[in-house]
């Protein structure tokens, strides 16, 4: 992948200086848990009496934890009652929690901390885009809250990408229009509700992986 030469304004390598936000998804673009989901996933699979493959959590990726469930239980033909289906989410949810609670800064992926950091210092205004309810103690694990001027959550959103609501909230928090913010995402249904909030969008990932984004990078390491 092209490397994007880091000149002092040109903080997206879009040549351009109009964009004055940056909105970042939270897991696959700064931190690295979709490895801690896949376990706490596959351990409730394995209590339902089926396999959960890394090929099927792939489908899990930028999606809402009911709807992650969902697609679960659909691989494993599988049907639970409403009530049992709010309770294997919790459980799945503690465990996820678990895997956190053990994380330290080695989740972070590579270049986020200090791309995050050139923002900051040049100007740019940050939010956090993310459907995971769990961002604030991602944010407070891994300290890198104190980078960003607006977190918005699964729990500040009734929308799941690809709706552009968590975007447009995000926008909105930073006072900007969503024309003059850039969204980062590694997952298709974050690409797709960039571009439907009006945002240009940096794919973090394979181009072919993640088709529509209007560039790549293998990782923000890349634009520091
Ligand atoms: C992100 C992840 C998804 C996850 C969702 C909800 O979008 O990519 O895999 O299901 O957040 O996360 P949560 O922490 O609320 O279960
Ligand atoms: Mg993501």
């Amino acid at each position: 992948m092209q490397k994007m030469t880091a000149n002092e304004t040109d903080f997206f390598g879009f040549g351009d200086s109009s964009i004055k936000g940056a909105i970042f998804d939270l897991d696959g673009v700064l931190v690295d848990t979709a490895k801690y989901h896949y376990l706490a996933w596959k351990r409730l699979a394995g209590e339902l009496g089926f396999d959960f493959t890394e090929a099927d959590n792939e489908r899990l990726k930028g999606v809402s934890r009911a709807r992650s469930l969902e697609i679960l239980l659909e691989v494993g033909g599988v049907s639970l009652a409403e009530n049992e289906k709010e309770k294997a989410a919790s459980r799945k949810n503690d465990w996820y929690v678990e895997y956190l609670l053990a994380m330290d800064d080695s989740a972070l992926l590579s270049g986020a901390a200090d791309y995050l950091a050139r923002l900051r210092k040049g100007g740019i205004r940050v939010a956090l885009g993310s459907a995971s309810k769990n961002a604030p103690l991602i944010l407070e694990r891994l300290n890198i809250a104190g980078f960003f001027d607006a977190v918005i959550d699964g729990n500040a959103v009734s929308k799941a990408k690809p709706d552009p609501e968590v975007f447009l909230k995000g926008a909105e928090a930073l006072g900007l229009s969503p024309e003059l913010c850039v969204v980062f995402e590694d997952a298709l249904a974050g690409v797709e509700a960039a571009k439907r909030g009006g945002m240009k969008v940096i794919g973090v990932g394979k181009p072919e992986l993640l088709p529509g984004a209007d560039r790549y990078v293998s990782s923000l390491r890349d634009l520091c």
